[in-house]
């Protein structure tokens, strides 16, 4: 049997322990849970807003249908669930409980809290029974993920046969000289942004180098395949800045 602490893995650029990483990755969602919601759209320009919608478009959503969004953070993608099923019920699973706790925040003041549960946990290990949901998200999570392949396998074991996956990740630009020019913005722009915004630099770095360690869409795709999931296709969002990943419990 592998000993899972002699192995490693990578945080950002840095190779750490297997066992270190998970701890790592609550500590920066822990330190930036607060700022997390306005620091989306100020990274982004607003752009996230326009994937998650694209996410919700190709997922489009049925009345009661029971999703179970992973990494689920502040609840953006549950909330967008639910208002697009009508009437439905959303499991919000998140390793870092500040993020969790900004989302019931949220979930109160849209009245919104009858249709959503809010579980702490951990991608790689569900803390629910075979055949359970309809719909399983994992929407700019899988990335931060030990080991991602455990993740997905996860996900085809807690769907309901006829159930749907659907990934929202960062992923690579084609083109060779796009990317240059969204590096240089990543890695210049979006650590001085924490900074400033957060007061918190280190955690920002983080996020832009966990992107570029991410398993490009085609490699990504061999993945979902390997879990189990048919149909599986994707489709980039910004020319591939980001990309969304579709599969299917057949
Ligand atoms: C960038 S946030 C995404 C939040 C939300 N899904 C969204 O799209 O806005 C990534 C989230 O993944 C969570 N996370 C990281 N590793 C995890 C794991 N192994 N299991 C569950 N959640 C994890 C973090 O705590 C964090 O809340």
């Amino acid at each position: 049997m592998t000993d899972k602490a002699d192995n490693t893995t990578h945080f950002g650029f840095e190779t750490v322990r297997e066992d270190e990483k998970a701890g790592r990755v609550q500590g920066v969602f822990s330190s930036v849970a607060s700022k997390y919601d306005i620091m989306n759209d100020v990274m982004s320009g607003g752009v996230h807003r326009i994937w998650k919608d694209a996410m919700m478009d190709w997922l489009a959503p049925r009345p009661g249908q029971r999703l179970l969004d992973v990494a689920g953070g502040t609840g953006d993608i549950s909330f967008r669930f639910l208002k697009r099923a009508g009437r439905g019920h959303s499991t919000v699973l998140d390793i870092t409980e500040s993020m969790l706790v900004e989302g019931r925040k949220r979930a109160e003041a849209a009245q919104m809290s009858d249709s959503l549960d809010w579980v702490v946990g951990d991608a790689m290990a569900l803390p629910f029974e075979a055949n359970t949901f309809d719909v399983y998200t994992i929407s700019f999570g899988i990335r931060n993920v030990t080991r991602p392949q455990e993740a997905l396998n996860e996900a085809y074991r807690v769907l309901k046969p006829g159930g749907r996956l659907m990934v929202l990740e960062f992923s690579q630009l084609p083109n060779p000289m796009m990317q240059a020019a969204y590096d240089a913005y990543s890695f210049n722009v979006i650590p001085r942004m924490g900074q400033m915004i957060a007061g918190d630099r280190d955690s920002y770095q983080y996020l832009v180098e966990s992107i570029r360690k991410f398993p490009d869409q085609e490699t990504f795709l061999g993945m979902v395949r390997e879990a189990g999931f048919g149909n599986a296709k994707y489709r980039n969002l910004t020319m591939g800045v980001a990309a969304l990943h579709s599969g299917w419990k057949l």
